[in-house]
């Protein structure tokens, strides 16, 4: 868990990247194969903190997810699912992985109606959530990683915060 320090100087950080991130954003959209760029590994280590401070409660300190994932709880809801390569996580675009984390995301065979992955749009900036993602990457597989950047052919991140 980022103490509170770290974890501010974090989104400083986070928010210089910002411009950086788009021409990342706008490489990844032509050649999302070619060598992981140098400031990649910041960009990591950047979203490691972001999900430390807000994701690693419910999808697990690295990203291995809640006990008993797959079966419904006591209210009929699923619990947060894994990140690494055992989750699904890796078979959504960039575009989707931005939409989920931003707005909130429900299965739809929950038997209430609200949000069990919570919207994050007012507490993690546009920079902050690319972060988030990059460093969800890698938990996956390569051949998970090659997966997810096809999907993500047609379907990147938005261009802007929206
Ligand atoms: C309060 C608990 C909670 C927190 C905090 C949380 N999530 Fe989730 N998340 C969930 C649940 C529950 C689901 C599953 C929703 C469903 O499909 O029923 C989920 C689903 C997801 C998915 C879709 C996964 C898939 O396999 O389809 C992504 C991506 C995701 N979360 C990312 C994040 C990130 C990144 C953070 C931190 C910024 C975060 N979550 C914080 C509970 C949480």
């Amino acid at each position: 868990m980022a103490s509170r320090g770290s974890a501010s100087m974090a989104s400083v950080i986070t928010g210089a990247l910002a411009s950086l991130l788009n021409a990342h954003a706008a490489v990844n959209a032509h050649a999302a194969t070619a060598p992981v760029p140098a400031h990649a590994a910041l960009l990591v280590t950047m979203g490691r903190a972001v999900y430390q401070q807000h994701c690693a409660v419910c999808h697990g300190e690295r990203g291995e997810a809640a006990r008993g994932w797959q079966q419904p709880d006591a209210n009929g809801e699923l619990p947060a699912p894994p990140h690494n390569a055992q989750g699904h996580t890796w078979k959504h675009s960039d575009a989707m992985l931005y939409r989920i984390i931003q707005e909130g995301w429900r299965d739809p065979f929950n038997k209430t109606q609200r949000l069990t992955m919570p919207p994050f749009k007012s507490q993690l900036s546009r920079a902050d959530t690319l972060a988030v993602i990059a460093y969800l990457k890698t938990l996956w597989t390569p051949e998970q990683r090659r997966f997810q950047t096809e999907e993500s052919h047609g379907h990147p991140f938005p261009a802007e915060a929206p």
